[in-house]
């Protein structure tokens, strides 16, 4: 008998795998007529913006690659009334459609989008934030790790996705795998960060040391 790994964790968990759930759909349901990228973050990797938000004592939230502001919702709901999260999105669409959903939600005075790409929008930020998801294009993330060092402090935590093209999972063929080598191999020679990479879901979970 096959085991339905999703019903488990939907015994489990709740309501929190369902939390901001329509965003998660407006993005898949965006991204066919769209024809962009907008991969959302799974929903049954939610329930971990709380646990990295009590691993950091969050409030100060940094996202690069909001998409339409599914994980930002997220994270501000993570965070509580008294956090705020600053999240970059360079798509002036995807920028638009997740100010309108923040705005639904009332989490507009606690989520900034800042629009442009990463590596235009991370020199005009001041840290520290506590908790910080890199989930755009990965060909940029060596640019990011100078303001990793920047924008963290002791205890922040850094959690990166889309390396799966360089371990053969999705993205397999898509160009950028030296970039995702050359972020990597920076992190984890840094002292100043230890990092872990998920196996399978092929994330990057870093703690500023
Ligand atoms: C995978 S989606 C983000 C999904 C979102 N974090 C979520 O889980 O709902 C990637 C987003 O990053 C944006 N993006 C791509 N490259 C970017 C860059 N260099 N800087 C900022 N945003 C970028 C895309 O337009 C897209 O909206």
């Amino acid at each position: 008998m096959t085991v339905d790994a999703t019903r488990v964790l939907r015994e489990l968990y709740g309501a929190e795998l369902t939390r901001h759930a329509d965003l998660y759909r407006q993005s898949n349901a965006h991204r066919g007529s769209h024809r962009c990228d907008v991969y959302p973050s799974d929903p049954e990797a939610a329930p971990l913006w709380p646990v990295l938000t009590a691993l950091a004592r969050a409030r100060r939230f940094l996202e690069v690659g909001c998409g339409l502001g599914y994980t930002a919702a997220l994270m501000a709901s993570a965070g509580g009334p008294r956090s705020h999260v600053d999240t970059i999105e360079d798509d002036p669409l995807h920028a638009d459609l997740a100010e309108r959903a923040f705005a639904r939600k009332g989490l507009s005075s606690r989520i900034r989008v800042h629009r442009g790409t990463g590596r235009s929008v991370l020199p005009t930020l001041r840290g520290p934030y506590d908790v910080i998801f890199l989930d755009s294009d990965w060909r940029e993330y060596p640019r990011y790790i100078q303001h990793l060092i920047r924008l963290t402090r002791k205890g922040s935590v850094i959690l990166t996705a889309n390396l799966s093209p360089l371990f053969g999972g999705w993205g397999e063929d898509l160009p950028g795998k030296d970039k995702i080598r050359s972020f990597l191999t920076k992190l984890i020679r840094d002292r100043r960060f230890r990092t872990y990479i998920l196996p399978g879901e092929w994330h990057a979970l870093t703690v500023r040391v």
